[in-house]
Order: C-alpha cells, then structure tokens, then sequence
C-alpha cells in the first residue's frame, strides 16, 4: 500500500497514562474496544486505564484482564493503573508488588480523593520501593464540597455551586511535601490552577521527584464553557479561567509540566443531561489532544518538537515504556498527521462510545491520517 504524507509529519505514536475505558462495569459509557478506537483515532498506540471501574482495579485477576483484553483487541496497548487503595476507599493499601507482577504500571485512587496524608505518604513509599509510583488526583472534599464549577464570576453569575481552586492547590501542596521528605515519586494527575504550577515549580527546584501532567482541555478551554454547554463543561477539576491557562501553557512549555494526559472520560448523554449536582464530571480527550498542542505550536508557546515530547516521549518514560520507534528493524508505531488540515467535530467523528464534550460544534487544526501499532495500519483517516 502507498502511503500519501503530503504534507504530513510522521511522529513516534502518542501515550496517554491517564484514560477511563469503564471495563468492568460501565460499558454502556465506554469499553476496551471502543476507547481503543478512539485511542488510535487520536493517534495513541499507548493508554493506562484508571482504576476507578466496577469493581474497582484491585486485584491481580483485574489487572491481568485489562492487559489481556487489550491485547485480544489488539489495536494499542492498554495498560492499566490499579488502585492504592481496596475499593479506592482511601484505608487499606492493596498489594502493589501482586499488582505490578500483574501488570500495573502505576497506582491511583483517581476519581476518588478520600485519602489522607498519612495514607498517601505510606502508599508513596510503598510504590517508590518497588520502583513505581502513585499519581493523585489532588482535591480536598473538604474545600470543594458540593462544588461544581470553578469559583469565580461564571459560577456566580449562573448560581452555580462553587469549586475554590485552593481544593486542588493545597493537596499538590501536601503530595508535593510528602514526596519532598519520603524522597519518593509522585505524580500530579490533571494540573489545572496556576497556583498548582507555582507550587511544582517549588518542588522541582527543592529536588523533589514530581512529576506532573496537564489535560487538552485544561489548556484550552476555561469556565466560559458553562454559558453554551452547561453539564458538558462539568470536569474534575473544572474549567479554570484566562490566567490559568495562560500559566499552565508556559509551564508546558518549560517542562515544570512533564506531559499531557486526555484523562479521557466517557459518560452517556442522559448522565450528562442531568442537574449539576448529579451529573457526573468528565469529557472525553482522545481525539482532540493533537489540534489542541498544535495550536499551542502556532501560538508559538513551543516548537513542534516539544508538542512531539509531551504527547509521546515524555510520558512513555514516565511509565518505564520504550518511546515508540521510527526504527529499521523496529515494528512502526508511529503516527502520520496532517497539521494544517481542519476538520469540525461532530458526534459522527467521535469514536468513543459517548460524545460528551463541549468542542462539538467547533474547528479545529490539525489532523492524524494513519496510526501504526505493531507494523500495521490500526487508524486510516
Ligand atoms: C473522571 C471520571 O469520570 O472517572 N472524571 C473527571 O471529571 N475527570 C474522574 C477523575 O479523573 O477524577
Ligand atoms: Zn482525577
Ligand atoms: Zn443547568
Ligand atoms: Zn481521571
């Protein structure tokens, strides 16, 4: 087959560690299948599943189904994060040396921040001593409360619950502390405030080993969202405003951000059809994380080769993968985009099983003709 790359810049696949499939338990939103589709879509050939399913990703049984599944399906490699915590209840670590044998790659009791400082610092050792690392979705239920928009003029202006920023700020504070005197590794799920990039800075230049990641839409979109979607811009963390996203860009730009991560995560229309409080927060990422850096790129924040970085290198080292190859003799795994080519987003184009995200509707730049996995063709625009 002729392969036309007019045009086209042809980039080692992307990684994503942070994407919600719901296998087990919620696959009316999403399923291995289904999000490995729009995984490929997206140009990814590497995603780490969130343990927060049905049950929960405790267990080695669990861990080595996800692994298993993926592999049978066969377009990307799906690896999965377990749970620190049993049931994600935020008490009883789970047993992370069974986990990782199994093929955990991480731990997270992302979607469910109930851990307190006692808990996460045992688990931050316990992960570091085995040569892993826990990843902590940093908010305070006592600060965000009830919450559901960011705190600011939007949430005021439509009555909305409000969500202070210091809910987040304060527990990267904390994680960012307790790896400062375990001397372990953290990792910061889903970065969003500029007081959060503030606070990494510190640690970074302290010597602690943090890491962090920022989310596609965290860089592109702020609260506004709530005045044309209303529940479709309900996120964990929320939209935040200008300034923020301003200050999360430069520090992408600088590596105080390590990467991007989607933390893709589906759910069905009537879910989010709900009033604020019960719908549940989330958008789906993978298809729209290359137009969204890119046009990071022609905003000039940096060069293709640091959108090429945080899209793919950074984050496989970050989960102890080999970056995906441009090699002789290596199977491909690369990503083929056109990066001037536009398109709309539509509910027809989205491979996820759900079409929940406020960018229907819009345009944008930037566009993947073929991903290849394991020396084959696995997405052909
Ligand atoms: C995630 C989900 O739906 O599982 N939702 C979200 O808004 N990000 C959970 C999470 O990442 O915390
Ligand atoms: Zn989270
Ligand atoms: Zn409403
Ligand atoms: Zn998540």
């Amino acid at each position: 087959e002729i392969i036309d790359a007019t045009n086209c810049i042809v980039s080692p696949s992307f990684v994503d560690i942070h994407v919600h499939f719901r296998d087990p338990g919620q696959t009316y939103k999403e399923d291995l299948y289904t999000g490995s589709l729009s995984a490929v879509a997206g140009g990814y050939t590497t995603v780490v599943c969130m343990p927060n399913t049905i049950p929960a990703l405790d267990e080695p049984s669990l861990v080595r189904y996800i692994v298993e599944k993926g592999e049978e399906i066969g377009l990307c490699r799906v690896l999965p994060a377990a749970a620190i915590t049993k049931g994600r209840e935020g008490k009883k670590l789970t047993e992370m040396s069974l986990l990782k044998e199994a093929g955990a790659v991480y731990f997270t009791d992302d979607g469910a921040p109930v851990m307190d400082a006692h808990v996460m610092r045992k688990a931050m050792e316990f992960a570091g001593s085995i040569g892993s690392f826990v990843a902590d979705h940093c908010e305070d239920l006592n600060l965000s409360q009830d919450g559901v928009a960011h705190e600011g003029e939007i949430s005021a202006a439509l009555g909305l619950p409000p969500l202070p920023p210091e809910a987040e700020d304060t527990m990267v504070a904390r994680d960012c502390v307790l790896s400062l005197h375990t001397g372990m590794p953290v990792h910061i799920c889903h970065v969003s405030t500029k007081v959060a990039v503030e606070v990494i800075t510190w640690a970074k230049a302290m010597g602690a080993p943090v890491t962090a990641e920022v989310t596609p839409h965290h860089l592109y979109l702020t609260d506004e969202e709530w005045l044309d979607f209303d529940c479709k811009a309900k996120v964990s963390p929320p939209l935040r405003e200008h300034e923020d996203i301003e200050a999360l860009r430069w520090a992408l730009a600088s590596g105080i951000i390590d990467f991007v991560a989607t933390d893709h995560a589906p759910h069905a229309h009537q879910e989010k059809m709900l009033e604020h409080q019960h719908c549940p927060p989330g958008m789906i990422g993978l298809q729209f994380s290359l137009p969204i850096i890119l046009e990071l790129v022609r905003k000039d924040y940096f060069d293709i080769f640091r959108a090429i970085e945080v899209l793919s290198t950074k984050p496989a080292e970050r989960i102890g993968i080999d970056p995906p190859q441009i090699k002789e003799g290596v199977k491909a795994e690369l990503t083929v985009f056109d990066p001037t080519e536009s398109w709309e987003v539509t509910e027809e184009v989205i491979k996820s099983k759900s079409k929940n995200t406020p960018l229907i509707g819009r345009k944008l730049i930037g566009k993947v003709k073929y991903t290849f996995y394991n020396g084959k063709i696995v997405f052909k625009d």
